[in-house]
């Protein structure tokens, strides 16, 4: 840890622990730290950061003309799996925000992620620590499997407890927008502001990557089974093409693949690794039984579809 705090004084970058998904850590005050964490992950700049503060204290330090709902989202969901995206304080560099007003701030409730800032005592951009569009780390050994020897500081804080990255709730404009779906419920979230969250960007918004293309991808070609039910969970009978399901609930007996459990909880804190599980199996295909279509599902279905080559 305090090696780790070095490094991102020196202006390094490093493999962070975080409640939801692993970060790649540098000072969020160093244009050549950030420019490094661009480098290191193929990110296009003008793609903004998030940058990961030690508590709502120093919110002022970051962002300005900071709205009551702010403050009732942060009450309630600081530390945790919630990012907000407000008016962004003069200070903060071009490098983290790709030039726009805004800026996107969390703090983050992983009890090494929490050490790490309070020891460093400034703000931290954490990009999730893969290469550019491919599947976000969940363990210190995907991070390690994602860079090698290019990042050789990666902190080990065990299995990520949400699995699958926060919730960003923009509220820089007029009203409150969910830009990216995460854990927390779209009920939960609503209820904490008090008033209506609108879902997906104003049209006249900046890009969100997220949001227009392939992402959180495996190398494999990976499709949504087009309906549910058992006939589709039969081994293919073209036995050349092998497949491997990422099934729900249970995987079928001869079905080759992983089955993750039919609890939305538990689904997301494995998503990721079975993603990269199915990969390294090297099927030519993978195929997803699509979870069920309810609230509790939506930031899990919408990291489906975007894993996809085909559509949901
Ligand atoms: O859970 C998470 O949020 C993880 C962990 C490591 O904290 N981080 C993460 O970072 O997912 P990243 O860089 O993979 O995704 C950040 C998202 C991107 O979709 C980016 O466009 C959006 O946040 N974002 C950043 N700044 C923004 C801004 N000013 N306005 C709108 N969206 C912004
Ligand atoms: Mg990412």
């Amino acid at each position: 840890m305090i090696a780790a705090v070095d490094a991102l004084r020196r202006g390094e970058a490093v493999g962070l622990p975080t409640e939801t998904v692993y970060g790649l850590a540098a000072d969020a005050r160093n244009e050549a730290a950030i420019a490094r964490v661009f480098e290191l992950k193929g990110r296009p700049r003008s793609h903004p950061l998030i940058v990961h503060i030690q508590g709502v204290d120093v919110l002022e330090d970051w962002a300005l003309e900071i709205p009551d709902a702010a403050r009732r989202l942060a009450a309630r969901f600081w530390p945790g799996p919630l990012t907000l995206v407000l008016r962004r304080h003069p200070s903060v560099l071009d490098a983290v925000t790709g030039g726009q007003p805004t800026v996107a701030l969390r703090v983050p409730a992983h009890p090494v992620a929490q050490a790490v800032l309070n020891r460093f005592g400034c703000g931290l951009v954490a990009p999730s620590a893969n290469r550019f569009g491919h599947v976000s780390p969940t363990t210190a050994r995907h991070v390690r499997d994602e860079f090698g020897a290019d990042l050789p500081l990666v902190i080990d804080g065990g299995e990520c407890s949400v699995g699958i990255e926060s919730s960003i709730v923009d509220l820089s404009g007029e009203g409150a927008r969910l830009l990216r779906p995460g854990m927390l419920s779209h009920d939960e979230l609503e209820a904490a502001l008090g008033a209506p969250l609108e879902i997906g960007a104003a049209m006249d918004s900046p890009r969100v990557p997220g949001n227009l293309e392939r992402h959180y991808a495996p190398n494999t070609p990976m499709q949504m089974q087009v309906i549910g039910g058992t006939a589709n969970l039969s081994p293919p009978a073209d036995s050349s093409h092998n497949v491997g399901l990422l099934a729900c609930g249970w995987l079928p007996t001869g079905v080759r693949g992983i089955a993750l459990p039919l609890d939305p909880e538990a689904y997301a804190r494995g998503l990721y690794a079975a993603l990269r599980k199915l990969d390294d199996a090297a099927y030519d295909s993978i195929e997803v039984v699509s979870p069920p279509d309810t609230p509790a599902w939506l930031a899990i279905r919408d990291r489906l579809r975007r894993a996809c080559t085909g559509l949901m």
